[in-house]
């Protein structure tokens, strides 16, 4: 359409759906604002570190798509709500911000670790979606995404205080999507077994590189952040009324959260 079509008033293009995606500026959360951004969605880039969801939403804009780029700690109630106030429209939410601090065992792990983990994954879902459902209702087909992981599923040993963080994740969408049934929006849990991504194992063991490469040592095919994003866009773009309850996705080589095949 030229400028003088639209002067003349012909109508503007609607508005592109919006999807926010938490935990933007790295691994499974980057690569699924990629995903969505390609799908047609207008991709909201929400993490702690500025610079690289701005890089990120720079990279985007580069290649046609649209994307903003929002520095927002999701544990921080007052500034999510600000957030969600300024948001225009909200048809997707992907929760995936989140992690594992530490690998002890019960009897000697770290309490401030625990809440840590709590506190991420479990509140800081809480947080952005109660935020955002009005939003996602009022866009008449609204989905929310949880990405959890197969320790919301089943316990591993060293996993405790993540294991017990992403049940409570798996509970939460498991309760909303009881609490919500009849309103239009959907409420869809990915739970990804073993995914390579750069920073999750070396978060998880404080920058310790030697303990984050054992996590895959051997494994020939780990997952890779595309493939957990495939799965999401996947998900997402299903026609409304399809509802993905859980999805668990797994590396071949991983049968199970223990049983893992390793070329060593
Ligand atoms: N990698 C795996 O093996 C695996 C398997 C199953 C499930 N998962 C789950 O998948 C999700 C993404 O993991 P990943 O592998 O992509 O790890 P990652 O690269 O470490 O990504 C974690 C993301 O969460 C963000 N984040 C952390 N705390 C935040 C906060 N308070 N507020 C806002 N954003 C925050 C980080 O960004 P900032 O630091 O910039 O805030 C980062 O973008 C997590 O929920 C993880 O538990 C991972």
């Amino acid at each position: 359409m030229t400028a003088a079509e639209t002067a003349a008033g012909s109508p503007a293009a609607p508005a592109a759906p919006v999807a926010v995606v938490t935990g933007a500026s790295s691994g499974i959360g980057a690569a699924t604002a990629r995903g969505l951004a390609a799908a047609g969605y207008h991709v909201m880039l929400a993490a702690r570190r500025k610079d690289r969801v701005e890089a990120l939403a720079d990279e985007l804009t580069a290649a046609g798509h649209q994307a903003t780029a929002c520095a927002l700690d999701v544990t921080d109630r007052p500034a999510v709500d600000a957030f969600a106030a300024a948001l225009d429209r909200c048809d997707v939410l992907v929760n995936n911000a989140g992690g594992a601090l530490g690998a002890d065992p019960v009897a000697t792990g770290d309490p401030a670790d625990w809440r840590r983990m709590y506190e991420v994954n479990v509140i800081g879902t809480l947080n952005v979606t109660q935020a955002l459902l009005p939003a996602l209702t009022a866009s008449g087909d609204g989905t929310v995404v949880v990405l959890s992981s197969t320790a919301a599923l089943a316990p591993y040993e060293g996993g405790g205080g993540y294991v017990a963080a992403k049940h409570g994740e798996h509970v939460l969408a498991e309760t909303l999507r009881l609490e919500i049934v009849g309103t239009p929006v959907r409420v869809i849990e990915i739970a990804p077994g073993l995914v390579r991504t750069e920073e999750f194992a070396t978060t998880r063991f404080r920058g310790d590189k030697e303990k984050a490469a054992k996590v895959y040592a051997g494994v020939s095919a780990p997952l890779t952040a595309d493939d957990v994003a495939d799965t999401i866009t996947w998900a997402v773009t299903r026609p409304s009324h399809v509802n993905i309850d859980l999805l668990v996705v797994r590396p071949r080589a991983q049968a199970s959260n223990t049983k893992i095949h390793r070329e060593l």
